[in-house]
């Protein structure tokens, strides 16, 4: 079978290769055999590779945060999987053709949903609906404002504020993505920079927003930050400018506003089985009736892994790059 294998930490599509390897063996008694049907390629995923993430793996090592796949194989002692169903892997090392798991390492899904948004299931959906719900109490009519809207996170936040009624303030870095935004339900678009806190003041007619999501940190966050009202939350997930957070002493003092950090990596780890299954659940069946999605720009053989790589690694993209192995 096919695998992603990379040798050395550096640029993902320079050190990564699709490589041949043997066929897995088993499965053991308590693992599946999972026939990858797609992957997405994450910012985390190419952080892992360029050796800068906060799992470093031993090397060789394959990549992967997530991905989709039929079970075709269930050993003796696993009673809740049968062949044929659908899953979605909660473990890393997942760029394979066919991938061998513990049954308790995967989730079933929908077998009928789009491949290719179960396949980003695990990280970005289920990361937007934790911070949306872990921070503060929000209530319909309540605003949000977060950074990066475009991103996979992005459109989950857009998407699932929504369904939650509550209004969304979008902070982006691109003009032309003002209308796929606001199509995508997005209620307030702004551009990132000079006088954003008095043009999102203008817009939410002095909205008081309680939860900023910020995946960029720098002076975006000092931005943000600043839109912020009396005793907010700024929820911190990403370094995409890799500068560090910032934040005003006012707005820690006076405002009472508390930047703090979320990995789901911590929160799944600490998730009991029936949490997980919960979650990703609720994230299935949105999916499923297409009130969830998030923006594909293309998607790869996984041949070609090094043109998916180059591809994701790119900024001013539409959307996400996928793989599918089969
Ligand atoms: N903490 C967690 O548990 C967790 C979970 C999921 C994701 N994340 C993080 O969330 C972020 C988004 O992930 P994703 O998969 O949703 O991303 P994605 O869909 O691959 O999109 C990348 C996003 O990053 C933006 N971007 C890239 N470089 C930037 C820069 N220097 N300044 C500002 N924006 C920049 C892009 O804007 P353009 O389109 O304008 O280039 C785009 O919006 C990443 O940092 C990822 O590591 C963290």
């Amino acid at each position: 079978m096919k695998i992603v294998q990379f040798d050395r930490f550096g640029p993902a599509h320079d050190v990564s290769a699709c490589v041949e390897v043997a066929d897995p063996q088993g499965p053991a008694s308590d693992e599946v055999i999972v026939d990858i049907a797609a992957f997405p390629i994450n910012p985390a995923d190419l952080l892992t590779i360029e050796g800068k993430y906060a799992i470093k793996p031993p090397l060789p090592a394959t990549p992967g945060a997530e991905g989709v796949g039929t079970v075709r194989a269930v050993g003796s002692a696993v009673s809740d999987i049968v062949v044929g169903d659908r899953v979605i892997m909660l473990t890393r090392e997942n760029w394979v053709q066919k991938r061998v798991a513990k049954a308790s390492e995967v989730i079933k899904v929908a077998p009928d949903g789009d491949v290719l948004q179960q396949a980003m299931l695990k990280v970005n959906p289920a990361t937007a609906l934790l911070m949306l719900r872990n921070y503060i109490d929000l209530k319909p009519g309540d605003w949000v404002i977060q950074d990066a809207a475009n991103s996979g996170v992005g459109n989950s936040v857009i998407r699932l504020a929504k369904s939650m009624g509550v209004k969304t303030v979008n902070v982006v870095r691109r003009e032309e993505l003002i209308a796929p935004l606001t199509a995508m339900g997005a209620d307030v678009l702004v551009l990132d920079g000079d006088g954003l806190t008095e043009r999102v003041a203008a817009a939410t007619d002095n909205g008081n927003i309680r939860l900023g999501i910020d995946a960029v940190a720098g002076d975006t966050s000092l931005r943000v930050a600043e839109c912020l009202g009396e005793n907010a939350k700024l929820v911190n997930y990403g370094m995409l400018s890799g500068e560090p957070c910032k934040i005003m002493p006012d707005q820690v003092v006076f405002k009472g506003i508390d930047l703090t950090g979320f990995w789901l990596a911590k929160d799944l780890g600490s998730m009991s089985r029936s949490d997980a299954e919960k979650l990703y659940g609720e994230l299935s069946s949105q999916v499923s009736d297409g009130s969830l999605s998030v923006s594909v720009e293309a998607s790869y053989d996984i041949a070609d892994i090094k043109d998916a790589l180059a591809h994701a690694a790119r900024e001013g993209r539409n959307g996400k790059i996928l793989v599918r192995p089969n």
